[in-house]
């Protein structure tokens, strides 16, 4: 019996030592330890054992249980870590592997032209406003005194919705709606960026539908001199210091005098190219001192208020400050032309 057993310990011990997963080991454990295992078969023959033998086996028997219990819980606990090692090295994440590139998206040229422009007119003490995109005729012409029949209407040719409503020609309205609002007392200081919308024909330079950027002071005092150097500011800024500015006479309806701004050109410093058409200038906006009539149909009083005004297509600014030759890149939206305008990529 006693040699039974220990031939019975180490054949257990060898399967155990051999076994390959926990299953086949959860085999084992029941094949020998199990109430129908040998070793409880081998030990039923007890009773033919003489009193002195049988607790000598018993003990031997129960030494043989803990071996081999001993030796299950070893192998299951090698078995257990290789189990772990394996599922790390399988989920092993190369941290020297380049990442995936996370696109980041950029402002889109001309919200950067606004925005820079808009920052610039802030930081000289005036406020952003802005006015609804369909418009009624009202604000668009006749309060910029342009009546119903004003030949100069034609400058500017309009989507009409109604007879009375239309997609705004211009961001000019802006300015009346503002000055309606302060009820007649200035000073009045406002930029007002937005679409607007003109029946052209779209070429390299023409769009239907554009951004203008329109600027108004109102307050006493206030002269032909002072549009001129915010002009001047606004384009050294804008286009750098050495460029100088003229103004030419000319014509809006809502401002006299009225002028138009250019700058020297920044591509050849006034010697003359493609750019500047050979004439070492470029036109940038329209400008003037508000018209006596708008003042007084926004209920400011003319004789106590003055006031200049100044408009511009953001889309122009945008092309000379960029070198875009084409408006119609501003909106056809091809991520190759707009990424350039990013800081990443
Ligand atoms: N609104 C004018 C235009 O679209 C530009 C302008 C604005 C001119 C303000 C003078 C003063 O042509």
């Amino acid at each position: 019996m006693e040699s039974q057993l220990k031939q019975l310990q180490i054949e257990a011990l060898e399967k155990i030592e051999k076994a390959a997963d926990l299953k086949v080991l959860n085999e084992i454990r029941i094949a020998y330890l199990g109430k129908k295992g040998p070793i409880t078969e081998v030990l039923r023959g007890m009773g033919k054992l003489s009193a002195e033998e049988r607790p000598k086996m018993g003990a031997l028997g129960n030494d043989v249980r803990s071996a081999i219990t001993e030796k299950l819980a070893e192998k299951q606990k090698v078995l257990e870590e290789a189990a772990v090692a394996k599922q790390l090295a399988a989920e092993t994440i190369d941290v020297t592997l380049p990442g995936r590139p996370i696109r980041v998206g950029n402002h889109h040229p001309l919200t950067k032209t606004v925005e820079e422009i808009e920052d610039l007119f802030i930081g000289m003490g005036y406020t952003v406003a802005e006015g609804p995109e369909v418009e009624q005729d009202y604000y668009n012409f006749e309060a910029l005194n342009l009546p119903k029949d004003h030949p100069a209407r034609d400058m500017q040719d309009s989507f009409y919705i109604t007879e009375e409503m239309l997609l705004r020609t211009q961001t000019s309205p802006v300015q009346v709606r503002t000055m309606e609002k302060y009820n007649g007392k200035g000073p009045v200081k406002i930029i007002c960026p937005g679409k607007v919308y003109r029946r052209d024909h779209d070429d390299a330079t023409h769009s239907h539908q554009f951004m203008q950027i329109e600027g108004l002071a109102v307050a006493e005092n206030i002269t032909m001199a002072d549009l001129k150097g915010t002009l001047e500011v606004f384009a050294k800024k804008m286009f750098g210091e050495n460029r100088e500015i003229r103004l030419r006479p000319s014509f809006f309806p809502f401002t006299e005098p009225s002028v138009e701004m250019d700058i020297s050109c920044m591509i050849c410093e006034g010697e003359g190219c493609n750019v500047c058409k050979q004439t070492g200038w470029i036109e940038i906006l329209g400008a003037g001192m508000v018209h006596p009539n708008v003042l007084k149909m926004s209920g400011f009083d003319p004789e106590k208020y003055t006031g200049f005004a100044f408009g511009m297509g953001a889309e122009r600014i945008a092309m000379l400050k960029y070198g875009v030759d084409d408006i119609r890149h501003f909106y056809t939206n091809d991520v190759r032309f707009l990424k350039q305008f990013g800081l990443h990529e």
